[in-house]
C-alpha cells in the first residue's frame, strides 16, 4: 500500500493523543468484556492498543498482554496510566510500537488476538487479519471487532472512516483458510455517546473464531 492511501499515518495518530485528556472512553470496549469473559486467561495480542483501556482490562483479569500500537504517544500514555492504575497488572503488559502495515505477530503466538476498531484500507485490513488469524494458537481465539460498514449509523460523523470500514462477510473472507471455527459473525448494536446530543444507536460488526486444540502446533 502506498503510504499516501491511508490518511490515518502515524502522524495522525501521534497528534491526536498528543492533545490533553482522552481520545476515548479510557474504559474497555464492552464487546471485547463481554466476548472474553469467559476464556481461560493466557497470552493476548491486542492489535491497535490505543490508550489501553482493552489491555488493562485482559491484564486485570490474569492475561499476559502484548499491546501493539503505531503511536508511541498512546504507548506511553496507556504505560502510565496503567501503572498508576494498578502496578500488579501493568507488569503484565508489554507495549510495542509497531506499524501493523509493515510487522506480523508470531505464528500460532497468542491465546487470545483482539482487534477492536482497528480501521485499515485495503488491501492492508485483509493481509492484517489474516495474520492475526495465523497468530492464535491451538484453543486460542481472534475477536475482530469494528464499526459496521453495512450500517450507516452517524453517517456525517463516520464520513471520515469511508472506504475503511468492513463488513462480517469482509473479516470472514479475510481469515477463510486459516482453519478457525467460526463461533460468532454477526452485527450487534449497541449506544454511543453522539457528541453534544445524548446517545446514538451505533453497530458493530463482531467476529470470534478459535483454533481447534487439535490444530497442528507449529
Ligand atoms: C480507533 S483507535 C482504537 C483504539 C482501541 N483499540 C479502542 O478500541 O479504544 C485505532 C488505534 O489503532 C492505531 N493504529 C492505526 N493504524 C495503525 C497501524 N498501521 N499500526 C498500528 N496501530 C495503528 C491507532 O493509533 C489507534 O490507537
Amino acid at each position: 500500500m502506498a503510504p499516501e492511501a491511508n490518511p490515518f499515518g502515524r502522524r495522525y495518530w501521534e497528534d491526536r493523543y498528543a492533545a490533553p485528556g482522552l481520545a476515548w472512553s479510557g474504559q474497555p470496549n464492552p464487546v471485547m468484556v463481554t466476548e472474553v469473559g469467559l476464556l481461560k486467561p493466557g497470552r493476548a495480542l491486542d492489535v491497535g492498543s490505543g490508550e489501553g483501556g482493552d489491555a488493562l482490562w485482559l491484564a486485570r483479569h490474569g492475561w499476559h498482554v502484548t499491546g501493539i500500537d503505531i503511536a508511541a504517544t498512546a504507548l506511553e500514555k496507556a504505560r502510565a496510566h496503567a501503572e498508576a492504575d494498578d502496578p500488579k497488572a501493568a507488569a503484565r503488559i508489554d507495549w510495542q510500537q509497531h506499524d501493523l502495515t509493515a510487522w506480523s505477530p508470531k505464528r500460532q503466538g497468542f491465546d487470545l488476538v483482539s482487534s477492536q476498531f482497528m480501521h485499515l484500507p485495503e488491501p492492508a485490513r485483509t493481509t492484517l487479519f489474516r495474520s492475526l488469524a495465523t497468530a492464535v494458537a491451538p484453543g486460542g481465539t481472534l475477536l475482530v471487532v469494528g464499526h459496521d460498514a453495512d450500517v450507516d449509523d452517524l453517517s456525517q460523523r463516520r464520513k471520515h472512516l469511508s472506504g475503511l470500514t468492513y463488513s462480517v462477510d469482509d473479516i470472514l473472507a479475510a481469515i477463510d483458510g486459516e482453519d478457525l471455527r467460526i463461533e460468532v459473525a454477526e452485527s450487534r448494536s449497541r449506544q454511543a455517546r453522539n457528541r453534544g446530543a445524548g446517545s446514538a444507536t451505533v453497530h458493530d460488526v463482531v467476529v470470534r473464531a478459535s483454533r481447534p486444540h487439535s490444530a497442528r502446533a507449529v
